[in-house]
């Protein structure tokens, strides 16, 4: 294990750097140009190609600030940094970048197809492959059923799905997520998780910032520990968190005799080392998503944003065959046959509900047609048509009293 650990690391290390920064520093000044927070101050690291990276750190540790100059929001005060070779202001850049900001910016008024279609339509997409990616992107952030909804009526949660698809429209090779779980439940903060382990199975390079270890230690290779802009820690998840100086040694439940003879083993061995036996725990998180399937395995519905579909096939790179093999048994090993069944259920409530309201409609319709009066446009067109009438009336008499002023009879 330690083995193949290390050659995956040694492997990281002689791929293509993506992000390099070298002494970078961002001082924000006030309004009369003296220095009032020093957001990042004189850090150095790397990102190489296909690494997820996660950046931590407390509230105003300088995360966001690093990533806004990655995209060449922001300007560096000082030091060097490239993405991709470039400077971050390089419009090449633009193309292979996705990002997700900490606060999504949504036009309320458009739905949430509308918001896909509009972001797509800035890569150049044709309108039938913007549609295409759209509605999987959609389905695969569960925000199929909120298709035509204006965004504006959106949650928290849902605003954020519909961010991380828009991140993702144009299949960028290197994605900035920007605190992703930020606002999710935890099902959905499991859902950002498996799309980010996704990605990287895919290739692509990932930063994710986030101020909740649990959410970035289970999917990244690597943290950047920042606080008060500087770095405290950097290294692969291994090594920072493995607790070498003692051995964890996972059996079934054993027999107290048995017990009692491998404490005597470890007395031999290490006669003033202590030894401890416990059973071991899941993580809180498990043990929720474990209760909340069982609960939608007893159709207990909930409101809002429904659990993630299928990752969209364009972002599965069907020009790469082994993508897709890829992909099914990485859904296959996350499925318990309770998710799966859960999201069966979910899927035929979710197809009932709909036929139902389209015949309510469907009905509704009918009634209106059969008895209502004339619709309020074709009320309005008549009386158009009648003023239309009385002008070229009335026109038709002022011209007959100018052209003939002696034919006036009274
Ligand atoms: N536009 C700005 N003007 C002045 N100070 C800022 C600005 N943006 C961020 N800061 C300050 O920089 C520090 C780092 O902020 P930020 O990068 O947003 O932290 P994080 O994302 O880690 O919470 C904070 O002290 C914050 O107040
Ligand atoms: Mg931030």
């Amino acid at each position: 294990m330690a083995e193949a650990v290390k050659t995956a690391e040694q492997s990281a290390s002689e791929r293509p750097v993506v992000v390099s920064a070298v002494g970078l520093t961002k001082v924000f000044r006030d309004f009369w140009n003296r220095p009032k927070a020093k957001a990042v101050n004189d850090i150095d690291f790397e990102v190489r190609e296909g690494e997820v990276v996660g950046l931590l750190g407390p509230n105003g540790s300088g995360k966001s600030t690093t990533v806004k100059m990655l995209l060449g929001l922001l300007y560096p005060t000082g030091g060097r940094l490239t993405v991709f070779g470039k400077s971050p202001r390089d419009v090449e850049n633009k193309k292979l970048i996705g990002y997700l900001p900490e606060e999504t910016y949504l036009y309320k008024y458009l739905t949430a197809f509308e918001t896909l279609d509009f972001f797509a339509s800035l890569f150049g997409l044709s309108k039938e492959e913007r549609t295409r990616r759209c509605d999987q992107l959609l389905d695969m952030v569960g925000l199929a059923h909120a298709r035509n909804r204006p965004v504006g009526e959106f949650s928290k949660g849902m605003a954020r799905r519909i961010g991380l698809a828009q991140a993702m429209i144009n299949d960028p090779a290197f994605l900035i997520l920007d605190e992703p779980t930020s606002g999710l439940d935890p099902l959905g903060c499991r859902e950002v998780k498996d799309l980010i382990k996704l990605l990287k199975k895919r290739g692509k390079t990932v930063i994710v910032t986030s101020h909740l270890l649990s959410d970035v230690e289970e999917v990244c290779d690597r943290i950047i520990v920042l606080y008060g802009g500087r770095i405290r820690a950097n290294g692969g998840m291994e090594d920072l968190l493995t607790i070498r100086t003692n051995d964890t040694i996972t059996v079934p439940r054993l027999p107290e005799e048995a017990l009692e003879r491998i404490r005597q083993i470890v007395r031999e061995s290490v006669p003033d080392g202590e030894m401890s036996v416990a059973h071991p725990h899941m993580s809180l998180e498990d043990f929720f998503v474990d209760i909340v399937n069982e609960a939608k395995k007893e159709s207990l519905e909930t409101s809002g944003s429904r659990s993630g579909g299928a990752i969209a096939e364009y972002l599965t790179g069907d020009r790469e065959h082994d993508a897709k093999a890829v992909l099914d048994s990485l859904t296959r090993e996350e499925e318990t046959p309770a998710r799966t069944l859960a999201k069966k259920m979910e899927e035929d409530a979710a197809k009932a509900e709909e036929e139902a309201a389209k015949k309510r409609q469907d009905e509704l319709f009918a009634r209106l047609q059969a008895s209502a009066p004339a619709p309020e446009e074709e009320k309005s067109r008549q009386a158009q048509q009648e003023i239309e009438a009385k002008m070229s009336e009335a026109n038709r008499k002022l011209k007959d009293l100018l052209t003939n002023p002696t034919d006036r009879k009274d």
